[in-house]
């Protein structure tokens, strides 16, 4: 077979259903909507873990015993405050930039003060992965604060890891309702197969790069509204549409028009993402909790209206649909929730990049070549 009938067999548009790596971290199911980290469902674990556990779990491949989980947990607190220097950056770039690009700015400068993070050998990126998963709500946090023009809130190492990150960001203490709540949003964010920011990272860790790097390139990648992005535009959306009675016109209308309705629709489930479904549930109650039942009541409508229309092309709410709303009912402004989004998917990123460095093989796919086939004559500047 020669190289062009390779690719030609082998060509898939944005390498949709190609096999590229092997993995023992966790699986999506998009026929079934199921989502499987370390072997165990989701489910089980957004209603009995918590996200210093699960990040344990998929950074090591099992559950800590009590021993192990005291340990991680320490090793976590010890490393989660910053810098004053980088306190210093974050307030400078955020009066320029958008949360997700200081985010990025910010995982990059910490990896340039670590002189050891080129090293390529696997204990020093795992101990790199750990210090940014200590790291990243604290950061965010100080985005955050720092985006309101309000002061810093210093971690309290007796927090836990997602109260802390509430905490660190509004100034006040979580009610158990809220801690659980982003305890279980962080859970559900934090792996989700081969998606493009995890590739990104494992991308970048494949030619030998550093940690620290391969998260830069990750946070680049969640960035955009096809991704990460979708959750401030879903809940943009469902605000615009204000009432449930407005749902059939402006979500029809949109439709029409061949526009995409953040929050719907995903590359690898075809039925409703399960994480969508827990997340409702807590959509429904901060909701009601809140006395504002109708931007629940709204965002319910458009789901039956998107299901009605596009159910049969297997478009469903993703987890994005209901996270914006649950993330605004805490206190927190659109433009974080992606942010958010990173502080979950920290530990999928690192486990991942760590596990393909194990086995690493630099990743190098083609494209098919659809230009010129006849070589063109080249014609000087001053003749063209
Ligand atoms: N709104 C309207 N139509 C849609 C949507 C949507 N959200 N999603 C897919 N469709 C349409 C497609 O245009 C396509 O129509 P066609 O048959 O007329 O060509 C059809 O439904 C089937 O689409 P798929 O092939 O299943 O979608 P694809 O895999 O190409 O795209 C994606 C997946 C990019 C996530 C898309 O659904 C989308 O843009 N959704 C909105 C953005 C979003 O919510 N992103 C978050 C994803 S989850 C995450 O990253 C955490």
């Amino acid at each position: 077979m020669s190289d062009e009938s390779i690719q030609e067999t082998q060509f898939s548009r944005g390498l949709e259903g190609i096999i590229a790596a092997e993995t023992k971290i966790g699986y999506v199911d998009g026929l079934n909507g199921k989502l499987v980290y370390r072997g165990y469902d989701i489910n089980v674990l957004a209603e009995q873990s918590n996200y210093e556990e699960v990040s344990y779990l998929l950074l090591k491949g099992h559950l800590p015993s009590k021993d192990e989980y005291d340990q991680y947990v320490a090793g976590l607190k010890k490393s989660m405050d910053l810098e004053k220097d980088e306190y210093d950056l974050i307030s400078q770039v955020s009066k320029t930039s958008h949360p997700m690009s200081t985010l990025r700015t910010m995982v990059s400068y910490i990896g340039g003060k670590d002189s050891g993070s080129v090293e390529p050998d696997l204990e020093k990126q795992e101990d790199i992965s750990v210090n940014l998963i200590a790291k990243l709500p604290t950061i965010v946090a100080a985005i955050n604060r720092a985006t309101q023009g309000r002061e810093f809130v210093k971690p309290d190492p007796d927090l836990s890891y997602s109260s802390n990150f509430f905490y660190m960001s509004t100034g006040r203490k979580p009610d158990t309702v809220e801690a659980r709540m982003l305890d279980t949003a962080l859970m559900l964010h934090a792996d989700h197969g081969m998606n493009a920011s995890t590739f990104a990272a494992m991308l970048t860790i494949s030619t030998l790069s550093d940690m620290y790097s391969a998260v830069t390139s990750a946070v680049s990648t969640l960035k955009g509204p096809l991704h990460g992005g979708a959750n401030e535009r879903a809940l943009a959306l469902i605000r615009k549409v204000g009432t449930p009675e407005n749902a059939d016109k402006v979500i029809g209308d949109m439709i029409e028009k061949k526009e995409k309705i953040m929050g719907f629709g995903h590359r690898v489930y075809k039925v409703y993402d399960p994480r969508a479904k827990i997340l409702k549930e807590y959509a429904k109650y901060v909701a009601e909790k809140n006395n504002k039942p109708e931007l629940f009541h709204t965002a319910e409508k458009i789901e039956e209206v998107m299901i009605n229309k596009l159910g049969s092309k297997g478009i469903f709410p993703n987890v994005d649909f209901y996270s914006g709303m649950i993330y605004y009912s805490m206190g927190f402004e659109p433009e974080i929730f992606t942010p958010i989004f990173a502080v979950g998917r920290i530990s999928g990123w690192v486990s991942r990049a760590l596990e393909y460095l194990s086995d690493n093989r630099l990743f190098r796919p083609k494209a098919r070549y659809i230009g010129e086939s006849e070589l063109r004559k080249y014609t000087p500047i001053n003749e063209r």
